[in-house]
């Protein structure tokens, strides 16, 4: 969940604690992976490992990566019997080949996404399947357009500009896979609008924790003014009845290695 830009620093703390609806969602797509006993299974991008917990108590040979030490140190401590790596989405290979790889909301970090199809596919079995879930086009629009907003306001045109996340169309994902040579079982993209945990500053503390490159060097005081104002701006389209949320459009896809 956390495959990360720049080697983003993430606070795993805060992940578990206030952000724990991007794998509690993840949930779901463990059922549609239906890990079977003995299956050996990658989780790409595991964060701190609830999901590939989750695999491996369904009797699943379960590994999870993730280039984010803090992590997969957190994943470690917590699922000691689990095999856990830092290793990049990017630039993975393993001895042995997987029947399944399983990934949930790690995929849009990876902005060369042709290097994690490629690994992806080598690390499969012949008839292995891939089951992901990542942001979609559109994804948090009214939150990535109220930072760009914003920053321009604010004098920061530059890092209005910069791209921090990848979040494909349906059609243009599902032909990178199969011009790799999967077959696309399955492919869905969803709206599936996020409550967020804090029900006075959500909209602050999502960018705190996902959004830190748009703020990366900004004096402190003026990045509260920032986020004030972003956050004041989303009012009226992403707070109601006392609860703040994220306008996530999510892309599943289930597809198998055919050669
Ligand atoms: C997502 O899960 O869609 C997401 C999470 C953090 C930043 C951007 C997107």
């Amino acid at each position: 969940m956390s495959i990360a830009v720049e080697n983003k620093k993430w606070d795993a703390k805060l992940y578990d604690d206030k952000h724990s609806f991007v794998f509690k969602y993840g949930e779901d797509l463990v059922h549609l992976l239906d890990p079977k006993l003995g299956e050996e299974i990658l989780d790409v991008g595991c964060g701190t490992g609830y999901l590939t917990n989750l695999i491996a108590e369904a009797g699943a040979h379960a590994t999870g990566i993730d280039n984010s030490q803090e992590m997969i140190h957190k994943a470690k401590k917590e699922y000691p019997s689990i095999n856990f790596e830092v290793l990049s989405a990017t630039d993975f290979h393993f001895e042995k080949k997987f029947d399944a790889i399983f990934s949930n909301a790690a995929l849009h970090w990876v902005l060369e996404k042709e290097k994690t199809i490629d690994c992806m596919y080598e690390n499969l079995k012949t008839n292995g399947r891939l089951v992901l879930e990542m942001g979609g086009k559109g994804n948090v629009e009214s939150i990535v357009s109220a930072i760009r907003n914003t920053l321009i306001k604010f004098g920061a045109k530059e890092k209005a500009n910069i791209n921090i996340w990848y979040f494909p169309s349906l059609s243009e994902y599902t032909l990178l896979l199969e011009a790799k040579g999967f077959r696309v079982k399955y492919a869905s993209h969803y709206d599936r609008e996020t409550e967020l945990k804090d029900t006075a500053n959500g909209i602050k503390d999502w960018i705190k924790m996902f959004g830190g490159s748009f703020l990366k060097n900004m004096d402190e005081n003026i990045v509260e003014k920032l986020l004030t104002e972003i956050q004041d701006s989303l009012r009226a389209t992403n707070f109601r009845d006392g609860k703040w949320y994220a306008d996530y459009k999510r892309l599943r896809v289930v597809a198998i290695k055919q050669h």
